[in-house]
């Protein structure tokens, strides 16, 4: 297969997570958990937590204004920013919206998207179409997420779970030799109960009864969710890399969501790639939902393991379900 040539790149990465960290520890005092139950399950140690008073928004912007900066740009250079998000500032209107306004990128459009943990890599590639159809030069994919606002502190199964954080990266045209080369975005609305927030939205709008039974919070079927998860991004990551006409050893970095630690090893298994070529920071900042790619594609950049010409997979799974892919010559 004759191997594409990238017409649209990352030109800068960025990233933020709240100072406040709560560890395994601190969530034995308020839960019936153990750190040791935590790491051997899931491989998480400690999260970071956004401070009362703080919005998704402020998170985003201070990522957004990051990456902009990486790029050698300004806000006013970005024609569009595509916010990836589960946990906005509010229904409407979008967070992407607020993130224009704090950090005065005028000249943009601004819109949220909903595919939770996949939700980054869906906007990278609708960032990608934009650009590859000349609609856009400059477009400002952000993932950022506020999950502690939506997790029920006394349900053991989930609160030792997830975490808040912010990535962003603008994309531009491509010099032809680095920038995207493939994507596959799928999802299976037939399994969305698995794994979401019930309550709120118009289907199961609020109310004392909705409050009373914790319709607000995220519910998940963990097991379930896991088998699946392991299942459609070994699919996603193996598609993208045949459209590409790569194989499963040129690749340099697989950066997956950051969920749960079996998850990543089985499907680096099942890649057959060795620990070095799979970053994970976890263990840092918990599940982040579509924060998740971007944080860690920001440190990965920071700490010198995705360097300039390297190949590395984007893979990600979330609710919906959905699942995606996406390939990057960085
Ligand atoms: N501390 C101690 N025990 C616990 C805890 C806890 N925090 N949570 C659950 N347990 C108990 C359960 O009650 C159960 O006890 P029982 O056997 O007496 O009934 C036991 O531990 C095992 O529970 P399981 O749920 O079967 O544990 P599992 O090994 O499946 O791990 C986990 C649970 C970590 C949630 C795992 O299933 C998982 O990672 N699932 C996938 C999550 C994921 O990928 N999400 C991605 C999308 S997220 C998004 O889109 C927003």
């Amino acid at each position: 297969m004759e191997k594409k040539k990238p017409t649209t790149m990352i030109v800068g990465t960025g990233s933020a997570a709240p100072d406040k960290v709560v560890t395994n520890f601190d969530l034995e005092k308020i839960v019936d958990t153990s750190d040791q139950w935590i790491r051997e399950r899931t491989g998480i140690e400690r999260r970071h937590i956004l401070e009362e008073g703080k919005t998704n928004s402020d998170l985003a912007a201070m990522a957004a204004m990051r990456a902009i900066e990486d790029a050698g740009l300004t806000p006013r250079d970005i024609d569009c920013i595509i916010q990836a998000t589960i946990t906005p500032d509010s229904l409407f209107p979008a967070t992407a919206c607020r993130v224009q306004a704090l950090i005065n990128a005028d000249r943009a459009a601004a819109f949220d998207i909903s595919a939770a943990c996949s939700g980054f890599i869906y906007g990278l590639v609708l960032a990608d179409s934009l650009i590859t159809t000349g609609k856009y030069k400059r477009v400002l994919v952000i993932g950022s997420e506020i999950l502690s606002r939506f997790m029920d502190w006394e349900d053991r199964a989930t609160c030792v779970l997830f975490g808040d954080g912010a990535g962003a990266v603008v994309l531009a045209s491509s010099d032809g030799e680095r920038g995207i080369l493939s994507d596959y975005l799928r999802s299976d609305g037939r399994l969305a109960d698995l794994l979401g927030i019930a309550g709120g939205g118009s289907a199961m709008p609020t109310s004392h009864t909705t409050v009373d039974e914790k319709r607000h919070f995220i519910h998940m079927k963990g097991r379930e969710v896991f088998k699946h998860a392991v299942r459609t991004m070994v699919d996603a990551a193996k598609h993208g890399l045949k459209a590409a006409g790569y194989k499963d050893e040129d690749l340099d970095l697989l950066i997956t969501h950051q969920a749960n630690i079996r998850i990543i090893e089985a499907i680096g298994e099942r890649l057959k790639l060795p620990k070095e070529n799979i970053f994970v920071n976890l263990q840092e900042y918990g599940n982040t939902s579509a924060a998740s790619i971007p944080l860690a594609m920001d440190q990965a950049r920071k700490e010198g393991k995705l360097k300039p010409g390297d190949l590395c997979l984007l893979v990600a799974f979330g609710g919906g379900f959905t699942w995606a892919s996406c390939l990057v010559r960085f």
